[in-house]
């Protein structure tokens, strides 16, 4: 497993949508923890494009993170919430885009992994086939796939999954489910991790809500090899986050679990669109995400952000805007001390 060569057990997730930035990925590589590239939203081209900026800037191992396609739905099943959404374009002076499906170039991504030789592929909201995982393992890459319940977990391991990437629901972005029913058991973390680990050996990659070294910790001792964190990269000068994202970042806020912007169940942090829209959002991603990019664009572009999908997860209060190696070296820090008194504590109850 690349891991156990990578000094920091922290992995800096793949961030879409813009965040997402070889400059990111590279200090977090350089100060000794893992980093993945983001592959979502991305042409094929952008993509190779990164890698090769990457690769400039650091030697060290990296990740890229691919998004498994979903079903295509029937138009007739979102028609009722464009309706209802299109005077938000209206305002902004845009029309809503193309609901179009797509399955965001998979097979040319994967195609594009297996050039590489990218030494960690992962996936999110589905588990590619188990043919997809050989064609990844013959180019010497390690496979991780992001599961949310025990279920998917059974699945990625039947198809050869190296790793599993817990992700618990305090996450911030899009829930990595499979499958996205308005039925399921969101799960968090804690919870997750321990109904993991009692079924499976495959190591397991912590992520979601964790926003402090004593987090890290904490899923280190329920048995995770390594937390991932998110929203605690957002702010960092290095990464491609937007003005009034990271603005909303440093206000008090609730967030919440929404399909109001892409059709697919994210945790952002609510503002109008998201209370206005979340109770008519169907289950239609990645047309819903089509339809109000153009919505998106306009509010980024005004410094509006009651439009803009503000994904967050729930301890987005806890973040700064230091460097991306200050903050490695922060966690780092708060992750020994945090360790430290635990054995302490330990040592003085007589467990030890
Ligand atoms: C802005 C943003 C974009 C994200 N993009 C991706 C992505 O492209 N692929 C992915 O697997 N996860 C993505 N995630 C989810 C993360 O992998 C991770 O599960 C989540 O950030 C963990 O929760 P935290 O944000 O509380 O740390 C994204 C999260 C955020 C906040």
């Amino acid at each position: 497993m690349w891991l156990d060569r990578v000094g920091i057990p922290i992995v800096q997730a793949p961030l879409a949508g813009g965040a997402s930035t070889p400059a990111l990925t590279a200090a977090v590589l350089n100060a000794g923890a893992f980093g993945f590239l983001a592959a979502g939203y991305k042409t094929p081209e952008t993509v190779a494009a990164d890698i090769t900026t990457l690769r400039t800037l650091t030697d060290s191992p990296y990740g890229l993170n691919i998004f498994v396609p979903d079903d295509d739905v029937d138009p007739g099943s979102f028609a009722p919430y464009l309706d209802e959404i299109a005077p938000e374009a209206d305002r902004h002076g845009v029309t809503l885009g193309e609901p179009r499906y797509d399955d965001d170039a998979f097979g040319t991504k994967v195609e594009l992994a297996v050039s590489e030789r990218v030494p960690v592929v992962s996936f999110t909201f589905g588990c590619p086939e188990a043919a997809v995982i050989r064609l990844l393992h013959g180019a010497g890459s390690e496979v991780w796939v992001t599961v949310t319940d025990i279920q998917e977990a059974e699945a990625a391991v039947a198809a050869g999954a190296d790793v599993l990437v817990a992700q618990g629901s305090e996450a911030g972005g899009h829930r990595g489910c499979f499958l996205d029913r308005t039925d399921r058991e969101d799960y968090g973390l804690l919870v997750l991790l321990q109904l993991l680990t009692a079924r499976t050996d495959v190591p397991v990659v912590a992520t979601g809500g964790i926003g402090t070294g004593a987090a890290v910790a904490a899923v280190l001792t329920a048995g995770a090899c390594a937390a991932q964190l998110g929203t605690a990269f957002l702010r960092c000068p290095e990464a491609g986050t937007s003005t009034p994202h990271r603005d909303a970042l440093t206000r008090y806020g609730r967030t919440r679990l929404t399909r109001a912007f892409t059709g697919r169940s994210a945790r952002g942090i609510e503002n109008r669109f998201l209370s206005e829209h979340t109770s008519a959002a169907p289950v239609a991603y990645p047309q819903i995400h089509h339809a109000t990019a153009p919505l998106r664009a306009a509010g980024r572009a005004a410094g509006d952000p009651d439009v803009l999908n503000l994904w967050a997860g729930q301890a987005y209060s806890l973040t700064d805007d230091k460097p991306a190696a200050d903050l490695i070296a922060d966690l780092s820090h708060e992750l020994a001390t945090a360790l430290a008194s635990a054995s302490r504590r330990v040592r003085e109850v007589g467990l030890d």
